[in-house]
Order: C-alpha cells, then sequence, then structure tokens
C-alpha cells in the first residue's frame, strides 16, 4: 500500500534512532498510533489543504533564535515550511515511514534548507536530547496519543527538560465534539470518494466508537478501492483532552498557559474545533523567577 517516492539524485538526510517505542498499554492502541502514519502519500494527499497551521507554526518559529524541536514532525508538513523560512528544526516522529518520506523530500530542497533539518526517530515520551530550545512545539493531534496519565507525564517531563530558560512549548488538539463522541458505534460516516495515491479511485467512510472511561476515540477509515482491489481499513486512535484537564495536567506538570488560541486565529469560543495551547514552565517549576 504504501507509496515508495521518486528516488531523488541527491542522498536524502540520514535519519538517527534513539531508542525504541515505549510501551503501550495494548496493541490496539500501539496500532492506534503507528497505522495512519504507514503510508505517507496517503496522509500527504488527505491533509493538503490544512494550511493555517502550517503558517502558525512557521510564523511562532520565524520569531525564536535558534532551532525549534518539532515533536511528532510526520513527513514534514510544518517542518519543511519553517525549514525553508530559515528556522533549524529538530524533527522527530516515532513512525520511520513518515521519517523516511521527509528525508525524501528533504532531498528535492534546496541544499541551505535540507541542511536545517535534523531529522530523529524516537519516543516523545522518553527522548533525550543534550540541547535545550526556545521553541518547542507538538502539532497537529500528536499529544492525542498521549493515551494515559503516565504517557501524559513523561512527554511533559521531556518537554520541560528540552525548554530553554524562558521558552516556550506549543502544541494543537481538537476539542472534544460531544455530539461527535455520542455517534452510534460502528455506523458507517460515508465521505466522498477520491483518488488514492497509487491505488486509483476508492469508496471511503469512517466508523468510530467512544470509549468515555478511557476517553478514548477509535477511528476506522475503510477504503473500497473501485478497480476491485481488496478493501482496507486504517485504525486510528484518539485520546479525548477537555481543556480543563489539559490545564490541570499541564499545571500539575509544571506548565502554565499563556495564551490559547482558537483555530489557528483568535479567541476560544464554544464554536472552536482545535485549540493551539501556548504554555511556559511555571516559575516554581522553573526555578526562576517570572519575568
Ligand atoms: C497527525 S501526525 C502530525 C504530523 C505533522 N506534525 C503534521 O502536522 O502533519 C502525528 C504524528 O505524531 C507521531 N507520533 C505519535 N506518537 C508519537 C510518539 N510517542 N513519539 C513520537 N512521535 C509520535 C506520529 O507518528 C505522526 O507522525
Amino acid at each position: 500500500m504504501a507509496q515508495k517516492s521518486k528516488r531523488s539524485p541527491i542522498e536524502p538526510p540520514r535519519i538517527e534512532r534513539r531508542g525504541g517505542a515505549a510501551p503501550f498499554q495494548d496493541a490496539e492502541l500501539a496500532v492506534g498510533t503507528s497505522a495512519h502514519y504507514d503510508d505517507p502519500a496517503y496522509y500527504g494527499r488527505a491533509y493538503a489543504r490544512r494550511s493555517s497551521d502550517v503558517d502558525y507554526y512557521t510564523d511562532l518559529a520565524s520569531r525564536v533564535r535558534g532551532p525549534v524541536l518539532e515533536y511528532g514532525c510526520g513527513n514534514g508538513r510544518i517542518s519543511l515550511a519553517m525549514a525553508r523560512v530559515g528556522v533549524p528544526v529538530v524533527g522527530v516522529d516515532l513512525s520511520r515511514a513518515m521519517l523516511d518520506d521527509l528525508a525524501e523530500r528533504l532531498a528535492a530542497e534546496p541544499a541551505e534548507v535540507r541542511g536545517r533539518v535534523r531529522l530523529i526517530e524516537a519516543d516523545m515520551r522518553t527522548l533525550e536530547l543534550d540541547e535545550r530550545y526556545a521553541l518547542v512545539i507538538c502539532p497537529f493531534n500528536a499529544f492525542l496519543h498521549l493515551y494515559e496519565r503516565s504517557d501524559v507525564e513523561a512527554f511533559l517531563a521531556r518537554v520541560a527538560a528540552h525548554l530553554a530558560p524562558g521558552g516556550r512549548f506549543v502544541f494543537d488538539v481538537s476539542m472534544p465534539d460531544p455530539s461527535e463522541l455520542a455517534r452510534p458505534a460502528g455506523k458507517l460516516y460515508r465521505a466522498r470518494p477520491f483518488v488514492y495515491p497509487g491505488m486509483g479511485r476508492v469508496r471511503y467512510g469512517e466508523r468510530f466508537e467512544y470509549d468515555p472511561l478511557r476517553q478514548l476515540l477509535f477511528v476506522s477509515m475503510e477504503f473500497e478501492p473501485e478497480s476491485g482491489a481488496p478493501s482496507f481499513a486504517t485504525p486510528l486512535v484518539h485520546r479525548q483532552f477537555y481543556p480543563r484537564e489539559l490545564e490541570a495536567l499541564l499545571h500539575y506538570n509544571g506548565f502554565e498557559i499563556v495564551e490559547m488560541v482558537g483555530d489557528f486565529a483568535g479567541e476560544v469560543s464554544a464554536e472552536t474545533c482545535g485549540i493551539a495551547y501556548v504554555c511556559e514552565l511555571r516559575a516554581a517549576a522553573s526555578g526562576k523567577p517570572k519575568r
């Protein structure tokens, strides 16, 4: 299913490998963290029109000095845009397929852009780097792969350890939507057919099942190639974090929220679909008086 990218005449950048994935609670969660990212060509097509987050993070990054640490960089939708405007990026991701795709895309970039991106295959819950960063980001729902409190705590401890004094941690997550979480389990929601990279036209639908105790949304993305090739489904699992729960998790792990941005545009309201949380280490946690 995964499409091989066109070979570039320039050797793709090296991907450093740092440790394996920290354990997931069960196999369903492990696959719900990885399957959607096994086919970067499809991922790239699916989110090609999403641009407000790219503009938001690129603008933030161009206002800080030094490299930006991006957790869950995937195949570089945001990392590449940051590198193109002159920002050095350290991109961390668990998915080898996504990183390989990003490395191939970098090989097609001018040398100065390519030279700005360092790629690390690692688990954001455990990775230790020697450097500190003025800006650490975790865009586009990568945070929703932190299914348990222990995952969130491990991750936030790594963020805190990698923040330079006065640095900021910015991440964005979808707002849980009660009407969406209440969808009948197993019902197929059809969307329009589209051209799947390397496969031709496919019929597409999604099924949802919400576990209200673990606050986990299980999604099954279902593809039926019109060519008659076998149908297949890709699972995805997202933790649902309510704003006050996130505020508490951030607070008790040493962070304070300095700004919440609704849909990358402005104030947060009841209609907001996604929130970007701009955080700093709390004075007590960073050991420094607040500016
Ligand atoms: C929705 S994608 C976002 C990719 C990219 N930042 C973008 O905006 O297109 C989430 C990414 O987080 C990565 N990811 C999920 N859990 C991770 C973990 N524990 N450590 C590192 N990366 C992880 C996935 O492999 C995936 O590439």
